[in-house]
């Protein structure tokens, strides 16, 4: 037998109640419900109690429901998915087998209007991340959004801005899931308990090297089951060329992401996960400066080959710190000759007053050098004092939507990161080293650097919807 929900007879009344103040209350009661269980006081039976009862699931949408979006089915299948969204309805067709009750969508700002979702998650091509992100928060939706968060500077900046307004009632993540990887923890706690001695410089590197010449030609009408004007969304018009979704599920974003309509390169891909790996130990804000060096720049695809530099100012464990992130075949130089850091193809370099660290996503390398260097000055720590592990990353922002909103790469963390990324994008293209005001987000001694802080978008098309 069925009981009712006890929320549903709250929502029979949804007519008369402004959509804001509606879904607010469901999701106020799933997180008091997951905080104190104080659900079961309304709940006919004890059937219902514990973690999984009804009344404790999340009504997920999924946007982009293929290729990536795999990855997270089985995070989301104990919860209510009750909408789909996709440009491609075979795809579509495909996830609606797995999750027969959602109802189905091909174009996201009709999505999120379905009044009972509480969180969102996106796995759409990176060009509209920003923008799904921005419209679920604007309609009280908890959001997972794969990486990267934004294409650009402005992207970043509102979708953090929205967030930290509204971070006592919602939960983000960005989808940089090796992040859970207990080696993050460690590399924060060499780094922060002095391992290195006085860090000084941070280096993150990527060595994927997709090369693209430009759009792709006319290929032809999309099929019909493709909705090729709505993937394109805010970009430009561009011809359909199926070659554009030949990577295979999963991998399908490296056959977009390297046009600056659709992607940032490497930037944003392999950079949000590797730079994560620096981010996450040296508590940055926005840098002061930012410098850019590479391939020449390319109207319609992001360079390969490119170094970026950031300024940050001390805080309140180190001094002033640079930052850098190098592809494409650029290296940091290696902290010993019998180092060969190329041998690590997404890694980073922490160099301190008494040493480096060479760590990729699932180890770590100290290196002491120097006399002074005898390590008396480091004291590893208890295991009880261990920074606590993530756990599973998707179920940490589920239980996060459900309870105390806390997640380790929230809008605010991965926001101020990808920000300091475009915003190297915008020195490597003007070509000058610039300086950054954070709290304005206005580079202050470069004009025309500001004109590529913000993507143009198609008309009809706006970020805060
Ligand atoms: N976190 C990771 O490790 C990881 C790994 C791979 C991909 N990704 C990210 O996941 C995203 C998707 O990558 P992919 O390789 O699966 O790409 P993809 O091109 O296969 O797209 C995934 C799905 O999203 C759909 N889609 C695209 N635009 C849409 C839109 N506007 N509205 C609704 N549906 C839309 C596509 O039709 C497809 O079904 C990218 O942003 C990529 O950076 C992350």
């Amino acid at each position: 037998m069925d009981f009712p929900r006890p929320e549903e007879e709250y929502w029979s009344h949804r007519r008369s109640i402004p959509r804001g103040s509606l879904t607010m209350k469901r999701r106020q009661f799933l997180a008091t419900t997951a905080a104190t269980g104080a659900g079961c006081l309304f709940l006919p039976t004890l059937r219902l109690f514990g973690a999984e009862a009804p009344s404790n699931k999340l009504n997920i949408a999924l946007i982009g429901v293929w290729g990536r979006a795999h990855a997270h089915f089985k995070a989301i299948e104990k919860e209510n998915v009750v909408a789909l969204c996709d440009v491609n309805e075979k795809h579509l067709d495909e996830a609606a087998v797995k999750f027969p009750g959602a109802k189905k969508y091909v174009d996201w700002r009709k999505c999120l209007e379905q009044k009972d979702i509480d969180a969102v998650m996106v796995c759409t091509a990176d060009h509209l991340h920003a923008f799904v992100a921005n419209w679920a928060m604007n309609r009280g939706q908890h959001v997972y959004c794969e990486k990267p968060l934004a294409n650009s500077v402005e992207e970043a900046r509102v979708v953090r801005a929205k967030y930290l307004k509204n971070k006592s009632k919602l939960a983000t993540q960005v989808g940089t899931q090796r992040h859970a990887y207990d080696n993050f923890n460690r590399v924060q706690e060499l780094v922060r308990d002095g391992a290195i001695g006085e860090l000084q410089q941070v280096s993150a590197w990527g060595n994927r090297q997709l090369r693209r010449a430009g759009y792709l030609p006319p290929g032809g009408e999309p099929p019909p089951y493709f909705h090729w004007d709505l993937w394109l969304g805010p970009s430009k018009l561009h011809p359909y060329n199926a070659d554009y979704f030949s990577g295979g599920a999963g991998m399908n974003c490296l056959q977009w992401n390297m046009y600056w309509d659709f992607g940032t390169g490497q930037v944003g891909d392999m950079g949000s996960h590797t730079m994560d790996l620096a981010w996450n130990a040296i508590e940055a804000g926005l840098p002061l400066t930012a410098e850019g060096r590479g391939e020449p720049f390319n109207p319609e695809v992001s360079p390969v080959a490119l170094e970026m530099h950031f300024d940050h100012p001390a805080n309140s464990w180190r001094p002033p710190i640079k930052v850098s992130w190098y592809q494409g075949g650029v290296m940091p130089a290696s902290p010993a000759p019998w180092v060969d850091l190329n041998k690590i193809g997404h890694g980073a370099l922490f160099e301190g007053s008494r040493g480096a660290l060479v760590a990729e996503f699932n180890a770590r390398l100290l290196i002491p050098f120097g006399d002074a260097s005898d390590l008396t000055y480091y004291k590893p720590r208890r295991k009880e004092d261990l920074l606590p592990p993530v756990g599973d990353f998707q179920q940490e922002w589920i239980k996060a939507c459900k309870g105390n909103l806390k997640t380790s790469c929230d809008f605010d963390y991965g926001g101020t990161m990808i920000e300091q990324m475009m915003l190297g994008l915008v020195a490597y293209r003007v070509g000058k080293k610039i300086s950054y005001d954070g709290a304005t987000g206005q580079v202050t001694d470069c004009p025309e650097a500001n004109e590529f802080l913000k993507r143009r978008y198609r008309d009809g098309w706006t970020l805060e919807g």
